[in-house]
C-alpha cells in the first residue's frame, strides 16, 4: 500500500510552513517562512496581521516545497493541513490553500491536529518507536503530558492551569531586554550559560500538588519582580549593558531556567509513574514542541528518563518548532488508516471554508 507522498501545510500561528514527506520517512523538502520581524515590531502575534502575512507567502511557500522535492501537485497522494488548535484566521489560510490544491488535482485531504503532529513527528525521526509511549509537549501555548496508547488514542495526564513554559521563556526574554529577533526561548537559553543558576531561589511551582499539571504564571511573576527589584536597566539592550548588569541578567535567566525545567522534571517523573500503571510496556518519553529544542531541557529530561530506565526521543530542533514535516507525517499516519476526506469539488467558492 505504502508508497505515499504527502504535502503538509501549517499556518496555525506565526510561521507559514510546508513540506513534502514520503511514507518511508524521507523528508523531500521543508520550507518555513517566519514572521519574526512582525513579532519584534508589534511585540507579539496580532491575528489580523499574521493572517495577512500568511496569505502573502502561502502560495510561494507551497510552490517552493514542491519544487525542492522535484514534484508537481499531481505526484502527491494527499494534502495534509493543520486544522487546529491555533488562531482561526491563520488556520483558514492553510485550509483554503489545501482545499484549492485538493480540488484542482483531485487529492484527498487529511485534517491534522497541531499537537498530535508535534507528538507523532517523533515516529518519523525514530522509525522503531511503537505505541504506547509518553509525550511531553512544550511550546508557547501548550504544556501537555499525554499517554499515546495508539494512533488517535491519547490520554491527557496533565496540562497547564495557566501559562505554558514557552510563554514564560518569552516574557523572561522581554523583561531582561534580550534580542527578540530570534524568539525569546533561545535568547534566554544563551544568556543563561553565563549565569549562576543557584543565585536566585525562585520557588518551584505546584510542589504541593500531587498531579501532573503545570503552572508557569507564578514563576513569571517571580522573574518580573526580580528584574524590577534588581539594579539592571532592561531599557538598555543586553548587548550594550555593563558587565555587572549583564551578569545580573544572566543570573536571572539561569535561575529561571533551572526552576522552569525542574518543574518539568518533577511532573515527568510522576507521569512516568502514572503511565506505567496504565501501560506497563512504555519504553519512551517523547519531548517535542518549540521548547524541546533547548539543550538544557534535553539534558535534564534525559537524566530523568534514564533514571527510570526509559529512552528519550527528542526530534531535532527544526522538527520541534512549528514545521510542515510534522503535519505531512501525521497526514501519512492517518491516511494509511483510511482517515481522510475525499477531494472537495473544484467549483467551490473561495469563502466556503
Ligand atoms: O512549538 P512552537 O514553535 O510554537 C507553538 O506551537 O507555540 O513553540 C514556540 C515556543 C516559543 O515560546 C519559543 O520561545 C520556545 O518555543 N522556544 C524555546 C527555544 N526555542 C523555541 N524555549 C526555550 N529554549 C529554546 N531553545
Ligand atoms: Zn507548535
Amino acid at each position: 500500500d505504502d508508497d505515499l507522498v504527502v504535502l503538509g501545510i501549517e499556518t496555525s500561528c506565526d510561521d507559514t510552513a510546508a513540506a513534502v514527506v514520503r511514507s518511508n520517512g524521507e523528508i523531500l523538502s521543508q520550507v518555513v517562512s517566519s514572521q519574526a520581524d512582525l513579532l519584534v515590531q508589534y511585540g507579539g502575534v496580532a491575528p489580523k496581521m499574521a493572517e495577512e502575512a500568511h496569505s502573502k507567502v502561502i502560495d510561494q511557500v507551497v510552490q517552493e516545497a514542491l519544487d525542492k522535492a522535484n514534484l508537481s501537485e499531481s505526484d502527491l497522494s494527499a494534502v495534509a493541513v493543520t486544522i487546529g488548535p491555533g488562531l482561526s484566521l491563520c488556520l483558514r489560510v492553510g485550509v483554503q490553500k489545501a482545499r484549492k490544491l485538493a480540488g484542482t488535482y483531485a487529492l484527498p485531504i487529511v485534517g491534522v491536529h497541531h499537537m498530535e503532529a508535534h507528538a507523532l513527528v517523533a515516529r518519523l525521526v525514530q522509525g522503531e518507536l511503537q505505541f504506547p509511549f509518553l509525550v511531553l509537549l512544550i511550546s508557547g501555548g501548550h504544556n501537555l503530558l499525554i499517554l499515546a496508547r495508539d494512533l488517535g488514542n491519547y490520554v491527557q495526564l496533565g496540562t497547564t492551569i495557566d501559562d505554558a513554559i514557552g510563554e514564560a521563556y518569552d516574557k523572561t526574554a522581554k523583561w531582561l531586554g534580550l534580542d527578540l529577533r530570534k524568539s525569546g526561548g533561545p535568547a534566554v537559553e544563551d544568556l543563561a550559560r553565563e549565569g549562576d543558576a543557584n543565585s536566585i531561589k525562585f520557588k518551584v511551582p505546584m510542589k504541593q500538588h500531587k498531579d501532573c499539571n503545570f503552572s508557569y504564571a507564578g514563576l513569571k511573576t517571580q522573574v518580573r519582580l526580580a528584574v524590577e527589584s534588581g539594579s539592571i536597566n532592561p531599557e538598555i539592550p543586553v548587548s550594550s549593558a555593563s558587565s555587572e548588569d549583564r551578569k545580573e541578567r544572566a543570573n536571572i535567566a539561569a535561575s529561571f531556567q533551572r526552576v522552569a525545567v525542574l518543574h518539568l522534571e518533577e511532573k515527568c517523573e510522576r507521569a512516568i509513574e502514572w503511565a506505567s500503571k496504565i501501560e506497563p510496556s512504555i519504553k519512551h518519553l517523547v519531548v517535542s514542541g518549540g521548547v524541546a529544542s533547548n539543550q538544557y531541557v534535553r539534558a535534564r529530561l534525559n537524566q530523568i528518563v534514564e533514571k527510570n530506565c526509559l529512552q528519550l526521543v527528542c526530534p531535532p530542533p527544526k522538527l520541534c518548532t512549528d514545521n510542515g514535516v510534522m503535519v505531512a507525517w501525521t497526514g501519512i499516519e492517518h491516511f494509511r488508516m483510511g482517515r481522510f476526506d475525499p477531494p472537495p469539488p473544484t467549483n467551490e467558492p473561495e469563502d466556503a471554508v
